[in-house]
């Protein structure tokens, strides 16, 4: 299992450059991506391996995972294929995204036929959306020992007080944010009491509201959560990458999961 608590996706067309020029050594980073199974069959997971791997450059895939679960072939048939794949070496570890609890279910009985577990699901996750708390993904992936590979973990940004602070930048927010109800006036009135406590415990710590909702989601349920922060700037990675610097006490990650809970927007 990697033991990383965030990963950075890579993109095989890009990666490999970027990577070498940011200095990293293939040992040092891991790298996770997917395999996108709409409109396609299983059949396309080894044929497309060798070429991603080329692209990468000589940098390995740790995790390798089904993006979704739609396809025109069934998870029992992906799992075998990936199964295969880390067999011959192409790949380390095997995961899945946006799993039900009955499919990561599935993909684990398969995969433990092959000597190996699922190592993960991603899915969205953050103190604005606990929804894997509460329709068995979360209760599943501990008892599999499947690790939670949250994405969204900041709500698109909400959960960094900026827009709270500024709600003029809603509108120069990308992509459909300022559509969403959690970026309407209401919304962020709705979730202003967690971010003030995000923001208090930001001063306690010398960090960021970003930081401290991060470290909430990877100590609120052991060891077995990681995040996957998005980053559109450098400072954003910067700063969140800090969130791996220190730890909430209990009294504080149970005081973000009770305020939570009231303010959530699912
Ligand atoms: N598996 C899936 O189906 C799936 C679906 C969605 C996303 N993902 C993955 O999840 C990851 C991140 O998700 P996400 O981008 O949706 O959400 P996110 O991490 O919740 O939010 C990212 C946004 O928050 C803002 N931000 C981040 N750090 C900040 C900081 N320290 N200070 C101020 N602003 C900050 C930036 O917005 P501005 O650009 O407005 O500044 C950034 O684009 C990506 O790797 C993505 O590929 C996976």
């Amino acid at each position: 299992m990697i033991r990383l608590k965030f990963t950075a996706e890579a993109n095989p067309s890009k990666s490999s450059r970027s990577l070498q020029a940011a200095g990293s050594m293939a040992g040092n980073v891991h790298i996770a991506t997917k395999w996108w199974p709409l409109f396609r069959s299983a059949s396309n997971i080894p044929r497309t391996i060798d070429e991603r791997l080329r692209r990468l450059g000589g940098y390995p895939i740790d995790l390798y995972m089904i993006h979704q679960p739609f396809s025109y072939s069934s998870v029992a048939t992906e799992m075998r294929e990936m199964a295969k794949l880390a067999e011959r070496g192409k790949i380390r570890h095997i995961g899945v995204s946006n799993f039900t609890a009955r499919q990561m279910r599935e993909a684990d009985q398969v995969l433990s036929r092959h000597g190996m577990r699922l190592a993960c699901n991603q899915v969205k996750y953050s103190l604005l959306d606990r929804r894997i708390e509460r329709n068995g993904i979360m209760e599943t992936a501990q008892e599999l020992g499947t690790a939670i590979v949250a994405y969204s973990p900041l709500e698109q940004g909400l959960l960094t007080g900026k827009f709270h602070e500024g709600p003029k930048g809603v509108r120069k927010a990308s992509g459909p944010r300022r559509l969403m109800k959690g970026f309407k006036p209401h919304g962020l009135k709705h979730t202003k009491p967690l971010i003030d406590v995000l923001q208090r415990l930001a001063v306690k710590y010398e960090g960021s509201a970003s930081q401290v909702a991060l470290n909430w989601i990877i100590h609120a349920h052991g060891d077995s959560v990681f995040a996957i922060p998005g980053a559109s700037k450098l400072h954003h990675a910067k700063d969140n990458v800090q969130a791996m610097t220190f730890r909430l006490t209990q009294e504080e990650i149970d005081e973000l999961s009770e305020i939570s809970l009231r303010v959530s927007l699912r």
